[in-house]
């Protein structure tokens, strides 16, 4: 699909060419497209400000039918995600127009100050991201995506370059398919089919695959997840993804937050969130989708993905405000408010995983609560853990691959928010505020030796207006980050 190619804009047939434009400094060093760039910039309307547009129709010396000319504004600022965002854009415009295919004029980034493998792969990853329908639901289905995207560079793309577009199509294929599992309506993915439709998807790319039952969990006496599944027509289960990685260092591990549908449970949620909380699986699904692409970019590292399925339902068996439960761990919890859910599920998750794995490092990821949105807004994600290290490399990722996180702190004394009077621990806070946090502090007391980080993914994971290169819905959100964050581990 994606297809990194020397410019022969004399010979190649082309549909439509996109090709990017600065307003103060020239970025592409192909003669043709500097010629082409400048038979642009003589029309007054176009100068290349940001967000300027200009198509010219079958230019003179050139092959292409018609070469769409976007401005970037300037120079210095353009960076990877500017260029993600312009190929993502671009490629909408396409599909909306009818195209099959396009060609994309790669600019010398180097010329722009970035690393050329970045730009390029910056590139890549915008055009690969929004060439995305989720359409399995519509009858007629009106657009296409592009069976093909010509990324045209100056030369021959050699060595590494050359691998960057199936590494891409790796990566980005399994942001897709985490963003089509968070589509999904909820009464299409209840925990045992989403268990199935995740393992299929795993065996073929040759992870190791177990999924437990109801009767399994329960065997396992994880009483905190059980609990919230109790009141779900639909019975709960666990996926427990293994990619072997070829060495002897204890694993690292993910869990993933996969919650099917949200209701809040006796604390029944209001208003016009409910529908969203289909989303409340994406935390799974950036596990199991990083999982799998870790797996066809044979990643050398043992890697474990432990991922509790089960829906958060209000009937006459549903887990009440105030009931006790004796979770995987031991301890127990009093359930202050059943919509508090997904940190039931995890501590019972997270404890089994150390308990099995003893797991070098740990990572959860999680759409867990609303107030990290209020913290930090629906494009950035919160950081938790204990060890700076981590909880930098992890930032560093996001910057990378703009999936962005940010620290967030780990006050012990904000514990005090977690008494209960009868249990070992309450899983509501005492105090509304700082609710990100105190729920980042009730997953830390079920983390015994392991270094570890939580990720609160609830803004960024699912987005209801589409962007630059995503559609409607699930974002993917974590996937790159995660798959990035795992390249780059010691
Ligand atoms: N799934 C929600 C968190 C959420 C909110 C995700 C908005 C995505 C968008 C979670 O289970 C939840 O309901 N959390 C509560 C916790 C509270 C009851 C302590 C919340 O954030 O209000
Ligand atoms: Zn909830
Ligand atoms: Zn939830």
């Amino acid at each position: 699909m994606l297809n990194l190619t020397a410019v022969d804009l004399k010979r190649r047939k082309m549909k439509i060419l996109f090709v990017p434009v600065c307003e103060n400094k020239p970025i592409h060093t192909d003669p043709l497209i500097s010629a082409l760039v400048g038979r642009a910039m003589a029309f007054e309307e176009f100068k290349g400000k940001k967000d300027q547009e200009l198509t010219l129709h079958q230019p003179p010396g050139c092959t292409a039918e018609r070469v769409v000319f976007r401005g970037m504004g300037k120079a210095e600022a353009l960076d990877a995600e500017t260029l993600r965002q312009m190929a993502g854009r671009s490629v909408k415009r396409c599909i909306q127009l009818g195209m099959t295919r396009m060609g994309l004029a790669a600019p010398d980034p180097t010329a722009a100050g970035i690393a050329e493998a970045d730009g390029l792969k910056a590139l890549m990853e915008g055009a690969f991201l929004g060439n995305h329908l989720f359409d399995r639901y519509k009858e007629k289905k009106e657009k296409k995506p592009l069976g093909r995207i010509d990324i045209l560079v100056p030369s021959k793309p050699v060595g590494r370059l050359r691998r960057l577009p199936p590494e891409i199509e790796t990566v980005c294929g399994a942001t897709l398919m985490a963003r089509e599992w968070v589509n999904l309506p909820s009464n299409e993915k209840p925990p045992e089919a989403l268990a199935r439709i995740i393992a299929a998807e795993a065996k073929t790319r040759g992870l190791g695959v177990e999924v437990f039952t109801e009767k399994q969990l329960q065997q396992k006496k994880m009483g905190a997840l059980l609990a919230v599944a109790a009141g779900s027509a639909s019975p709960p289960a666990m996926v427990v993804l293994q990619h072997k990685g070829g060495d002897r260092r204890p694993p690292v591990v993910l869990v993933g937050k996969g919650v099917t549908f949200d209701s809040g449970g006796i604390n029944l949620k209001t208003g016009d969130s409910l529908p969203d909380m289909k989303g409340d699986m994406a935390g799974a699904a950036a596990v199991a989708a990083a999982l799998i692409a870790a797996a066809g970019l044979k990643i050398k590292r043992r890697l474990i993905g432990v991922i509790p399925l089960v829906e958060n339902m209000v009937s006459g068996s549903s887990t009440r405000p105030g009931d006790i439960v004796r979770t995987f761990s031991g301890k127990t919890v009093e359930i202050g408010n059943t919509d508090a859910e997904g940190r039931l599920i995890l501590i019972d998750a997270m404890a089994y995983a150390e308990w099995r794995f003893k797991p070098e490092v740990m990572v959860d990821v999680a759409t867990l609560t609303g107030a990290c949105v209020v913290a930090l807004g629906d494009k950035i994600a919160g950081v938790f853990a204990k060890d700076e290290a981590l909880q930098n490399d992890l930032v560093a990722s996001g910057r990378r691959t703009h999936e962005r996180c940010w620290p967030m702190p780990l006050p012990e004394d904000y514990k005090e928010l977690l008494k209960s009077s009868y249990a070992d621990i309450g899983n509501m806070p005492s105090s509304r505020y700082g609710g990100a946090i105190s729920a980042a502090l009730f997953l830390s007391e079920f983390v015994d030796k392991t270094r570890w980080a939580h990720i609160d993914i609830a803004g960024p994971a699912y987005h209801k207006k589409e962007d630059a290169y995503c559609g409607p819905g699930g974002t993917g959100f974590g996937v790159r980050l995660l798959v990035d964050w795992l390249m780059n581990l010691a």
